[in-house]
């Protein structure tokens, strides 16, 4: 009887791990910290949309935007823990996994998203999306946002405007260094916290794209913002090595394909949906959107560029020399 009883069982198991497994698909979440309305939120629910349709249905991907599920603290480790496949940190997010990606912080590195795009599709800027495999963390694809602008509720036109104010920035040891090179103080808070912080006054100012201060409605809590181009924002598309390496080579291969072309539907609107998000925000009137003379200019290069100088030691300065190169 109950040899009977544990046969059926096993042929109950069987009959519904054997079927449902082939038909039930991989479920991926992809985690984010950013809006929708933006190069990253568009990027991710393109890739959703290729990667279901190239595998035939073999995983789902589900996409959960504006930290709704991690924010910048835990998404590393979530991918680590295998709680989520995707994610698609800023390149300022990974100091505490490799001082090299912290090249992208140095200020005034890149003339234009253009250079940052041949620096990342050239030898260096491709060996970095392997340097963090030993932490079983690998590197899919680069997406960009673009450059950065510096908003506080003081005109900034000159870098003596930023000293004694505090700034949020992400967490790099660069962009501390960068704002205290100014004699302003720098906060690390999370992409989550920032508008309550402007809003509440805990700081003064921040660094963002376009597409981040209006999806985000800093330029409501900023009365001015320099179109400074100082620095760059974009991101690694990161999963976690082994589980990777673990996947059919077919699923992979469609996986890859269905990323590769979602890069290029990124690259292709970041510059749009940054220049849109601009527009809007002087629409807004909420916010005043100043520009840099050269010499003003100048002097914010000057100002910023001893930060180089610190960090070449942890960068390296091949890494440096080939980004300067990318230039031209
Ligand atoms: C930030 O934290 O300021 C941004 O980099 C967030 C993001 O992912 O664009």
């Amino acid at each position: 009887m109950r040899k009977s009883i544990l046969a059926l069982a096993s042929i109950a198991v069987l009959g519904l791990v054997g079927p449902a497994a082939a038909q039930s698909p991989i479920v991926i979440k992809f985690s984010h910290v950013v809006a929708e309305n933006t190069p990253k939120g568009q990027a991710a629910l393109k890739f959703k949309e290729l990667a279901e349709k190239y595998t035939g249905g073999k995983v789902k991907v589900e996409v959960y935007p504006n930290s709704q599920l991690f924010g910048d603290a835990k998404e590393m480790e979530a991918v680590a823990l295998g709680d989520v496949q995707f994610i698609a940190p800023s390149l300022s997010k990974f100091d505490k996994f490799t001082k090299k990606i912290q090249l992208f912080d140095l200020p005034f590195l890149f003339n234009d998203i253009d250079a940052v795009d041949r620096f990342q599709e050239g030898k260096a800027g491709q060996d970095l999306l392997k340097s963090m495999e030993a932490k079983n963390f690998l590197g899919l694809a680069y997406w960009h946002n673009g450059m950065k602008q510096i908003s506080a509720n003081k005109p900034l036109l000159v870098p003596e405007d930023a000293k004694g104010l505090k700034f949020r920035i992400q967490a790099s040891d660069i962009l501390a260094a960068q704002f205290q090179q100014l004699g302003a103080v720098p906060q690390k808070l999370a992409f989550s916290e920032v508008y309550q912080a402007l809003q509440v006054g805990t700081v003064d100012g921040q660094e963002n794209t376009w597409s981040n201060i209006f999806s985000q409605k800093f330029y409501e809590v900023q009365k001015d913002i320099t179109e400074s181009n100082h620095g760059v924002i974009d991101y690694m598309v990161v999963v976690n090595a082994k589980w990777w390496n673990g996947l059919p080579k077919d699923l992979q291969d469609d996986l890859k394909k269905a990323m590769d072309e979602a890069t290029k539907v990124n690259n292709e609107i970041a510059n749009k949906l940054n220049e849109e998000a601009k527009q809007k925000i002087q629409a807004s009137g909420a916010s005043k959107i100043h520009q840099l003379s050269a010499e003003q200019r100048a002097k914010w290069v000057e100002a910023m560029k001893p930060v180089w100088a610190k960090f070449e030691g942890a960068i390296g300065k091949d890494l440096i020399d080939a980004a300067v190169a990318s230039n031209k």
